[in-house]
């Protein structure tokens, strides 16, 4: 079992932690997203820093195993990535170990198991979050796959499937025994989907059940919700989803807190070069218009909402049916409001 070494900075919050022999730093990491945390938006957000950890989307432990080309490249990184962990969903044990095995050989930091996906169409074959209701099954899941890889093991899950069954701390701990190193909680349970009130004792309790590092997950955007987080549940790390879709700089904002330094602003320019990079990376890597303004659009509706007035802009971007048009739009935004606004003080910023 790894020992926790999580380091601490001037504020007593953690700055990095280890999964084994790999250090996280900062304690900060990018969630995994499906359609969203592609190889584009990942290197995009490192390249803005503040990032310990990144992860794949989820990709289906049949899929991998049978080496299908789409699976692989959902699992393809950059080497500039490292570390990187590809996480994996299914519900067949033996599935699982040969998928992890797969990702093994194709060079990933860390293999992550997905307990944690809400989606009818994952749970209704008894994987993601439907395997939190089904204990016996997620822990030979975490044995077979222990017993066909070497590289570090962890999972991700939600505190439990309903409000009646949070067995979120029994689960971890069952892991841990059978050698996962290390465990990412977000707090909602799977009928909250992703609502619910928040209740992050779950999260507490397993980092005070278990000796391998927790990671804190669910509505972690900027330092304060961070801070939070980590000192009401003793976390060695948070985990940012949407956050990062909203404001690509917030995992930066939150590592710059946690070294007890002064959160960077974000302004306006700032903002459109922002805009315009997610496009033209998409546009590089997908190389299609229309793919290029799906995954654009997908990200551009979360990121408006951190722009003062960014609906007329969201909707506008929304409405485009072709890059040109994108570009028209953008320029109109950002030239109107660079002119009559005054810098941007970000709200994010402590
Ligand atoms: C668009 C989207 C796709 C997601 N895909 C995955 C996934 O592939 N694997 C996973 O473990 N969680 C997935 N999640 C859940 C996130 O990793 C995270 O647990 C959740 O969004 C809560 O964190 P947040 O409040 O910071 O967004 C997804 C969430 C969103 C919004």
């Amino acid at each position: 079992m790894s020992q926790i070494k999580t380091e601490t900075g001037p504020l007593g919050l953690p700055t990095s932690y280890m999964i084994r022999d790999i250090r996280i730093d900062p304690a900060v990491v990018l969630a995994p997203m499906e359609g969203v945390s592609n190889i584009v938006f990942r290197r995009l957000i490192r390249s803005i820093g503040g990032c310990g950890l990144t992860y794949t989307e989820f990709i289906a432990s049949k899929a991998i195993r049978a080496r299908n080309q789409k699976a692989l490249l959902m699992a393809d990184f950059d080497p500039d990535e490292y570390p990187i962990s590809v996480q994996i969903f299914g519900k067949d044990p033996e599935e699982m170990a040969e998928a992890a095995k797969v990702v093994e050989d194709l060079g990933a930091s860390i293999l992550d198991i997905n307990m944690g996906c809400p989606s009818k169409k994952v749970c209704a074959h008894s994987g993601g979050s439907a395997l939190m209701r089904e204990p016996k099954l997620a822990i030979e899941i975490v044995r077979k796959v222990r017993a066909a890889i070497s590289i570090p093991l962890t999972v991700k899950m939600r505190s439990g499937f309903d409000a009646n069954q949070r067995n979120a701390p029994e689960l971890a701990l069952a892991f841990q025994d059978e050698g996962a190193e290390g465990i990412t909680i977000h707090w909602r349970t799977r009928e909250d989907g992703y609502k619910g009130t928040r209740q992050i004792d779950k999260i507490a309790e397993c980092k005070a059940k278990i000796q391998i590092p927790v990671i804190a997950n669910g509505d972690v955007t900027n330092p304060q919700s961070a801070e939070q987080m980590l000192r009401e549940t003793g976390a060695d790390g948070v985990m940012v989803g949407r956050g990062a879709m909203r404001n690509p700089w917030s995992l930066l904002q939150i590592a710059q807190h946690l070294r007890g330094e002064k959160p960077m602003c974000v302004d306006r320019e700032a903002q459109k070069s922002m805009l315009y990079l997610f496009l033209d990376r998409h546009h590089q890597y997908l190389r299609h218009e229309k793919a290029t303004l799906g995954k654009f659009k997908q990200i551009a509706k979360h990121f408006c909402t951190e722009i003062p007035n960014g609906d007329q802009l969201r909707r506008s971007l929304l409405r485009s049916q072709s890059i040109d048009e994108i570009i028209h739009h953008t320029e109109i935004f950002f030239d109107l409001s660079l002119s009559q606004q005054p810098p941007l003080q970000n709200q994010n910023v402590i």
